[in-house]
Order: C-alpha cells, then sequence, then structure tokens
C-alpha cells in the first residue's frame, strides 16, 4: 500500500474518502503510476469501516481528467499498451464490485480515460463547464477501459457511437440529457450538490447500499431471469440484516431508522 502518495490527495474525513487526481499541469492526466495510487487509495477505502463513502475529482479548476496520459501511450509498445489497458480495466471493475457508494464529482474536461474512470463511479455530479467526450479516435487510437462498452450501456449505441466516432466534446447539459449524469451544477454550487448526495447515502444502511449496488453492477450483465433470481437471493440477505429490522420496525413505530450497517 502507497503511504505517501504524490499523485492524488488522499483524504479521509467524516466518513468519506476523496481521491484527488493531483496533476493538474497536464489536466489530471492517468498514467500508470496515477493508477497505482488511485488502486492503492481504493483499497484501503474499501478496508477502512469508517469509510461511507468514496467521492474521486480533479485538482484544480479545469479538469475531472483528460485521460490517459498521451506521452506515456506514445512510449508504450502495444503490449504495453494492452497491460496497461488491462490494468486500468481492472482497477475501474474494482470500483464497480467495491461494496461503498462512488461519486464522481466532475469539475471541467472529463475525457477518454477520465470518462471511463467516471463511467465506472456510481453517481456522476457535474459543474456546468465541465466536458465530456471520448477523443482517442483523434488520436487513430480507442478508448481502452469502457468507452466503448461501459458507454453504451449508460447511454445507448446510438448516442456512443456518435461519441466514439466523432470524438467531439458535448457539454454538461447534454451529457445529463444522455442520461450519463446524475446532476449538473454551476461551479460554486458543486461541493453543496455532492455534499446533499453524501448526507442522503450516509442515512441509509451502509450494508443495504452494498448489496444495493452488487444487484444493480452484477445483475445488469445477465439475462433478465438470472438477475431477477439474483436481486431475490441479494433481497433476501438485505432482509437477514439487522438494518432491514431496525428499518422496518421504524415504520411502523413512526420514528426515523438508526442503521447500524449490520
Ligand atoms: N495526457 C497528457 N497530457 C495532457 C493530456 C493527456 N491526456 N491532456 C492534456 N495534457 C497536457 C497538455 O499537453 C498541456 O501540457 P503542456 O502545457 O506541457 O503543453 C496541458 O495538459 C494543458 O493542455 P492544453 O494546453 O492542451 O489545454 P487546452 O485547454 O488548450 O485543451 C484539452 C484542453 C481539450 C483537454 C486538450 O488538452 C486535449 O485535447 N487533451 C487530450 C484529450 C484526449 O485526447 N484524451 C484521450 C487520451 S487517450 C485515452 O484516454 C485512452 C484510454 O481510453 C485509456
Amino acid at each position: 500500500m502507497t503511504e505517501h502518495y504524490e499523485l492524488i490527495i488522499y483524504e479521509k474525513k467524516d466518513g468519506v474518502a476523496t481521491i484527488t487526481l493531483n496533476r493538474p499541469k497536464v489536466l489530471n492526466a492517468l498514467n500508470s503510476s496515477i493508477l497505482k495510487e488511485i488502486w492503492d487509495a481504493l483499497q484501503d477505502a474499501e478496508a477502512d469501516e469508517s469509510v461511507r463513502v468514496i467521492v474521486i475529482t480533479g485538482a484544480g479548476d479545469k479538469a475531472f481528467s483528460a485521460g490517459a496520459d498521451i506521452p506515456e501511450l506514445l512510449e508504450k509498445s502495444p503490449f504495453e499498451a494492452r497491460t496497461y489497458s488491462i490494468w486500468l480495466k481492472d482497477v475501474l471493475r474494482y470500483m464497480e464490485r467495491l461494496q461503498k457508494p462512488i461519486i464522481a464529482k466532475i469539475n471541467g474536461f472529463c475525457l477518454g480515460g477520465g470518462l471511463e474512470l467516471a463511467m465506472a463511479c456510481d453517481f456522476r455530479i457535474a459543474s456546468t463547464n465541465s466536458r465530456f467526450g471520448q477523443p482517442e479516435v483523434n488520436l487513430g487510437i480507442i478508448p481502452g477501459a469502457g468507452g466503448t462498452q461501459r458507454l453504451t450501456r449508460l447511454i445507448g449505441r446510438t448516442k456512443s457511437m456518435e461519441l466514439n466516432m466523432t470524438g467531439e466534446h458535448y457539454t454538461a447539459e447534454e451529457m445529463y440529457q444522455f442520461g450519463l449524469l446524475n446532476k449538473v451544477v454551476p461551479p460554486e454550487e458543486l461541493d453543496n450538490a455532492t455534499n446533499k448526495l453524501i448526507k442522503s447515502l450516509m442515512a441509509k444502511s451502509a450494508a443495504t447500499l452494498g448489496i444495493i449496488k452488487l444487484a444493480v453492477n452484477k445483475g445488469i450483465e445477465m439475462p433478465l431471469e438470472e438477475a431477477l433470481f439474483y436481486e431475490a437471493e441479494c433481497f433476501g440477505i438485505a432482509r437477514s440484516l439487522e438494518d432491514a429490522v431496525e428499518g422496518l420496525k421504524a415504520f411502523l413505530e413512526k420514528r426515523r431508522p438508526e442503521f447500524k450497517g449490520k
């Protein structure tokens, strides 16, 4: 586990672990070293029981992340580029099965691998000045970590094909219309909007949220019949929690539930 992060800022406060991509001079581009630090921080956040919600954001006021580090990509051999793509895939897959909500707080350019990172999060809140796209095609390459796959699942084939083939930039409002974003707010309201979501998540059972996350993320990869069975299994597990007894009782007793995450 990396103890001293150099390319990210990793903070834990009041149940929230925040990972800030911290290469503002290159618009928080994702090289192999920053990826390793993100991976370490995520593992720490998962293991730390005090962490309830994870936020990923970018340092500076210009970018969440402008994608994979282009000079590094040029240096890599095709085989090394494939290894990088698999490694990036593994980090993003880990985010999808890590049983805590992850919020992408998007504050500027969110392009290529940056958009792919945001798409592996559970929520995406963006400021109005953010810009989105899969511009890999302009570099003569293709997305290497879900741009042709997660994007299609999130916004559908028509718009995914358009983004991937034109490589153009889209506004936050457009991406909200396409269904990629949960919320779009002016830059000065980004913190408040994120905190409001965090507060709502904190009031729930952490264990129940973890089960919902897996039910959604695993279920979408299954045929409907199997997915519905999987949901029924998840439902049984959720019902077996102490928090389920607390939640059901609290409703009948007309009081707020006090969840313990058990
Ligand atoms: N990698 C490395 N450095 C990058 C970068 C990237 N992805 N994006 C920007 N930078 C660097 C620039 O080279 C520049 O550095 P210098 O000051 O040393 O010249 C600095 O960040 C600021 O960038 P610009 O001067 O270009 O800023 P701008 O405001 O004029 O333009 C931008 C901003 C439109 C985002 C433009 O920088 C850009 O198009 N960046 C590339 C975006 C891109 O193509 N991303 C896809 C990468 S490939 C990928 O992600 C593959 C994958 O799926 C894993």
